[in-house]
């Protein structure tokens, strides 16, 4: 079974899944600026963060749908907010268009998350989104850091990969 992980991570999180299940698989690994992906493989994983309530690589998932067709799609993301909770099912859910429904397997992943440690153009789209949306959620995320990341999270993922 041949497969390959494309990812985007700003800040690492999303890199170290890559890396670990690189590690566990044997599929190389590509980040989704890469010119060169060669996608004659049967599964592709691919890993991203949750940034404002959107998993990172939809549009460059749907600019590259049609080299996908009839491979098993598994797409992992990572976010600050807890993988397991409604709000993140919820957005990942209405950020896939209908034509990817049902055709990727999807694994919510805890990331990390430190506002201190971000970007300028990050934090100021931080404070941008808590004003504009008034959220309390937001104004949460940006006082306390939070790191879940952990290699015990892929069993499920691996699992699936590996069958
Ligand atoms: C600009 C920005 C927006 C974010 N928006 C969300 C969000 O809407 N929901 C969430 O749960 N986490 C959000 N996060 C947290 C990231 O999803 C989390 O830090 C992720 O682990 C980052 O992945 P990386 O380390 O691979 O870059 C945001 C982070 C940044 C920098």
């Amino acid at each position: 079974m041949s497969g390959i992980i494309v990812y985007r991570s700003s800040y690492g999180s999303t890199k170290q899944y890559a890396d670990w299940i690189h590690e566990e698989t044997g599929f190389p690994m590509f980040d989704s600026r890469d010119k060169a992906i060669p996608w004659d493989a049967d599964t592709v994983v691919i890993g991203c963060p949750v940034l404002a309530n959107k998993p990172f690589l939809v549009s460059w998932m749907q600019k590259n749908w049609d080299k996908m067709s009839g491979k098993r799609i598994v797409l992992f993301t990572t976010s600050g907010a807890d993988p397991a909770s409604e709000p993140v099912k919820d957005w990942i859910d209405k950020a896939l268009p209908e034509s990817m429904k049902g055709k990727v397997k999807v694994f919510p992943l805890a990331g990390r998350f430190n506002f201190a440690e971000l970007n300028g153009m990050h934090k100021l789209m931080m404070r941008i989104g808590a004003v504009v949306l008034r959220s309390e959620e937001i104004k949460n995320q940006i006082k306390h850091p939070v790191d879940g990341v952990a290699r015990k999270s892929l069993a499920e993922l691996l699992a699936f990969v590996k069958s």
